[in-house]
């Protein structure tokens, strides 16, 4: 046990990590609110609230092939991804997720003595990586519309600067990150990763203007457009040299086949996936209209699949207290304790036929802490 004389020396560091902050399953959600699980309304980690599609489900039912490893050189599904993505295969390597090739990513490039910098509030996942790996973090804080203050990331940037790390839209704000941005970030001369989880929300894609640059990353996932959050599916697009440091460094069977299959089906089907992310950003549209309405409510502009969400006239806990009083009715969103969040919930898009359900939910909440 730590803290006895003979048990292992785990490096300090990691001691003291507090770990990265995770959203509880589901199971274990309804069954705190004594709800069925069934009735939940589970919005808290921007998954596709449509579930994967028949046609992916029907591919990996169908397949075969599990006792044998993947590819390790991954050369088909990079074929299909770099199809999927308008750019050459030599630039595409896949992960178990797109944190993995995030993760990959900061190994490769930030060596002792170097660092990165983000802009917070955002995906709490860089600074996680960069606390285990021990490297230092420079955060310059976002303003206050969540846009990012080029000219304070551009003064953030050092020699010493490995790797720039940008989510477009951000989470949890939804904020894209403008081209003119991008282009004096690369101007700078560091290396500027664009994380685009949620790109197929936003309909734009850095990689359509800079996808030739060398110094551009553009991380991807198939979470949330292709509702394959659990079956860790992500890829990333790299310039050729980088890719292929990242393939001799990952682990060589890091996508699993289940996965793979998943992703390749998913790009056979993207016509239906994308028409379905189209009607999901209508119903953000929707959902922004009625919570505005609400009075107590202010939603931020977002151009990904949720709204991060403000308590008008609330206490400094607002959100906190928003966040429980939905979780006891089995609504499930995302609270973050962050200073800059404390008032604020972020809220993933339900499916258009729970909206109405959503909307009950939070009149009743509202009403409940005094704020309708
Ligand atoms: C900005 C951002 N990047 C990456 C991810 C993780 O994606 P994946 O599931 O592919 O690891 C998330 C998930 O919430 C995210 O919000």
């Amino acid at each position: 046990m730590s803290g006895e004389p003979d048990s292992p020396r785990v490096r300090p560091h990691l001691t003291a990590l507090p770990g990265y902050e995770p959203v509880t399953p589901v199971d274990q959600l309804a069954a705190r609110a004594g709800v069925d699980v069934a009735d939940v309304l589970k919005l808290d980690a921007n998954e596709n609230p449509f579930g994967a599609s028949d046609a992916v489900l029907r591919a990996v039912a169908e397949y075969r092939g599990w006792s044998v490893y993947p590819d390790p050189l991954q050369l088909d599904l990079r074929a299909a991804l770099a199809g999927y993505a308008g750019v050459t295969p030599e630039r595409v390597v896949a992960g178990a997720g797109s944190d993995e090739l995030i993760e990959l990513t900061v190994r490769a490039l930030v060596g002792p003595g170097q660092r990165v910098v983000s802009c917070p509030p955002t995906f709490g996942m860089y600074r996680f990586l960069c606390d285990v790996a021990a490297i230092p973090l420079d955060e310059v804080e976002r303003g206050a519309d969540f846009g990012i203050d080029v000219e304070a990331v551009l003064a953030a940037i050092r020699p010493e600067t490995a790797l720039v790390i940008l989510a477009s839209p951000n989470n949890p704000s939804g904020t894209p990150l403008g081209d003119d941005a991008l282009v004096a970030l690369l101007d700078s001369g560091a290396t500027i990763a664009i994380d685009e989880a949620y790109g197929e929300y936003a309909g734009t894609s850095a990689l359509e203007r800079f996808g030739d640059h060398p110094r551009l990353i553009a991380f991807r996932t198939f979470s949330k457009w292709a509702g394959l959050a659990g079956l860790r599916a992500g890829y990333g697009v790299f310039h050729p040299d980088l890719a292929s440091v990242l393939l001799r460094i990952k682990q060589p069977y890091n996508v699993n086949l289940a996965a793979e299959v998943a992703m390749r089906a998913a790009i056979d089907a993207k016509e239906e996936l994308l028409a379905q992310a189209a009607r999901v950003v209508e119903e953000r549209g929707a959902l922004a209209r009625d919570i505005a309405a609400l009075g107590w409510l202010t939603p931020y502009p977002s151009s990904a699949n949720f709204l991060l969400c403000a308590v008008e006239g609330g206490s400094s806990d607002a959100g906190a207290r928003l966040h429980a009083a939905l979780a006891e009715r089995g609504v499930f969103v995302r609270y973050f304790g962050a200073p800059r969040l404390r008032d604020c919930v972020r809220i993933s898009c339900p499916r258009p036929d729970q909206h109405e359900a959503l909307m009950t939910h939070l009149r009743a909440a509202g009403a409940g802490l005094g704020l309708a």
